[in-house]
């Protein structure tokens, strides 16, 4: 039967590996790569990358395509790209090179820095090779320049001044001229494209619809989403046939959510969430759980669809998880969160390493110096990958199931999301004489419930009630019941046969660990088997 409905979800997914819809990218869990910062060519200097330079470090194309079992070992199902067009090639800026592929110059060209047309389209192949998905970072709303007088547009795209809305700076907070007027400042000027222009309009559609098609993309995520016509998006992304997820930097829900929905995008990245998430966990912080809670409710009332948003704790513009909050478990419990709610979990690179960069350039930092290891993040995201694509393998309705807020305490929070109780606390890592409890909706047949993320067994008492306390430290909670784990290959219960898990040599290893340690050890055999399992690993 389970086998059955894997093939048959297999056979699905084959069929339709490009061109992806919104529906199958709420099934997907992605890592944000920035592809100078990714991987390095083999023989290249491993020391000569300082984030705070703001200059090229030398990853491509090639070595992403190269390191893909990094991601897809840690359950990944797809990649975020920085942009692929051409940027700006003149003398070094006050704000250093574009590195980051944000400012263009002529989006019809590629950015010969990160390879080839054929490379790019390896990656893609090789990522459909992989059942993965590739989503490429597009900039419409702007390119970039040193001056704001639209001299030379030799270089650009668009070559005709009435093309562009002409030089202001913005002002926050009116829309119009949010915008029209101008991104970046004096130095490095954003010159804004007249996206309300008829001709600009059916340029940049016929220019993506060839580029998905071309290098055959499954997604768009949207720089700057907020600074265009919303009128524009349904054409860009009608031409497009891919889902689109938008940055709106906003974190207000009501703000933000205008630009989900047909007369939009399909999904934003969710910064309301974000804020949120910060409010709820950091530490130091507000430890404002209600927030949380008040923003899911939030969510819930201005989403068109809240299980295609973008969830994540980190990206390119804001500060790592790790600069804004100094005990570990605040990450590891926003994390779960992230990925049990409703909503794509995105990682941003680096993430799963535990970097610490502030905010821009600093929060751009190389991988390679991490070796890639195994960490405790990286086990764990493995972990809540490997449960979230097994439910999304295995039922035909748990991602689109809603959340449900179940409890809110000044330490914790209590959600389902179908049969699954997530239990999750801002105290950090010192234990505490507290416990957080909730009333489910399991059913009564249900007595026991395993976390998967220890192991542990968690009795359901009567009314459906789970409890858990915290005499080891904040960690976060994941309640499966037991019945609904079969195949999964977590905690002991057999791999279905027939499912094809990548990274399978390290998930049932982790089985082993994990079965062996539950009987007789503690958890924090546990935690130490996990410290030197992330030694052992250089991919
Ligand atoms: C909002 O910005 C637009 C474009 O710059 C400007 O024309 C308009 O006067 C501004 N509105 C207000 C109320 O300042
Ligand atoms: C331009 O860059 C310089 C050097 O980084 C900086 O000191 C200055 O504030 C910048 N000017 C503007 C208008 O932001
Ligand atoms: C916590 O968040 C709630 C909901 O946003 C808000 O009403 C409340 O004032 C916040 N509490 C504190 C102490 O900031
Ligand atoms: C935050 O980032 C800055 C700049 O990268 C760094 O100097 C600082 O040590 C970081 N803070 C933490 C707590 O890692
Ligand atoms: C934990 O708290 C309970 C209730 O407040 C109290 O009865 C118990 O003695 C405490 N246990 C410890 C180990 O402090
Ligand atoms: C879920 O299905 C996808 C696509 O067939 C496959 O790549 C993945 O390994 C499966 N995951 C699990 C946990 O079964
Ligand atoms: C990472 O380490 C964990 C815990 O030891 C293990 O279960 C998992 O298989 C490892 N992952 C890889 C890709 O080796």
């Amino acid at each position: 039967m389970q086998f059955l409905l894997n093939l048959l979800l297999s056979a699905s997914l084959l069929t339709s590996v490009y061109a992806a819809s919104a529906d199958e990218w709420r099934k997907r869990s992605i890592y944000q790569i920035l592809t100078d910062r990714f991987a390095l060519p083999k023989g290249a200097d491993l020391n000569a990358c300082d984030p705070g330079k703001q200059t090229f470090c030398g990853g491509t194309w090639n070595t992403i395509r190269d390191n893909l079992d990094y991601i897809q070992n840690a359950g990944f199902t797809a990649i975020w790209i920085s942009p692929v067009s051409q940027n700006y090639e003149g003398p070094r800026t006050p704000y250093g090179d574009p590195y980051h592929g944000y400012w263009i110059a002529d989006a019809t060209k590629l950015n010969s820095r990160f390879g080839s047309a054929d490379d790019l389209k390896a990656l893609s192949d090789e990522l459909h090779r992989r059942d993965m998905f590739l989503m490429v970072d597009v900039v419409v709303n702007n390119v970039m320049s040193l001056e704001t007088d639209l001299s030379d547009l030799s270089t650009y795209m668009f070559k005709d001044k009435a093309q562009y809305h002409s030089y202001c700076p913005i002002q926050w907070g009116n829309t119009t001229s949010e915008q029209n007027c101008w991104l970046g400042d004096t130095n490095v000027t954003l010159p804004d494209v007249n996206t309300q222009d008829p001709g600009v309009v059916s340029a940049y559609t016929t220019w993506i619809k060839a580029l998905v098609d071309e290098f055959k993309i499954d997604g768009l995520r949207i720089d700057a989403a907020k600074h265009v016509n919303m009128d524009f998006w349904p054409q860009f992304c009608g031409a497009a046939g891919v889902y689109c997820i938008g940055e709106v930097f906003d974190a207000d829900a009501g703000q933000a959510l205008q630009y989900q929905g047909p007369k939009a995008l399909d999904a934003i990245l969710n910064y309301p969430l974000y804020n949120a998430l910060v409010d709820a966990f950091a530490i130091p912080g507000k430890q404002n759980m209600s927030a949380l809670t008040d923003m899911v409710a939030q969510i819930k009332a201005k989403s068109t669809d809240p299980t295609l948003l973008g969830n994540f704790l980190e990206d390119q513009d804001v500060p790592r998880w790790a600069n804004i909050s100094v005990d570990p478990q605040s990450m590891w419990n926003a994390m779960v969160f992230s990925f049990m709610a409703d909503g794509i979990p995105i990682v941003y690179y680096g993430q799963e390493q535990g970097f610490s960069g502030n905010a821009d350039p600093y929060n751009r930092e190389p991988l390679w110096p991490s070796n890639y290891q195994n960490t405790t993040s990286y086990a764990m995201i493995t972990k809540l990958n490997q449960l979230r694509n097994f439910m999304i393998n295995s039922t035909s309705d748990w991602i689109t199931t809603p959340m449900e807020v179940l409890n809110t305490t000044p330490q914790g929070i209590v959600f389902s999301k179908g049969d699954i109780t997530t239990v999750l606390t801002n105290i950090g890592s010192p234990p505490a004489n507290i416990s957080v409890s909730a009333k489910t909706s399991l059913a009564s047949s249900v007595s026991a419930t395993t976390d998967i993320l220890t192991c542990r067994q968690y009795a359901v008492g009567s009314g459906g009630t789970i409890e858990v306390e915290y005499s080891r430290g904040g960690v976060p909670v994941i309640l499966v019941p037991d019945s609904s784990l079969s195949g999964s290959g977590l905690c002991g219960h057999e791999l279905a046969t027939g499912t094809q898990a990548k990274g399978s040599q390290g998930i049932v290893s982790d089985n082993g660990v994990a079965r062996q340690l539950s009987r007789s050890a503690t958890p924090l055999a546990l935690v130490a088997a996990l410290l030197m399992g992330a030694a052992s690993l250089a991919l």
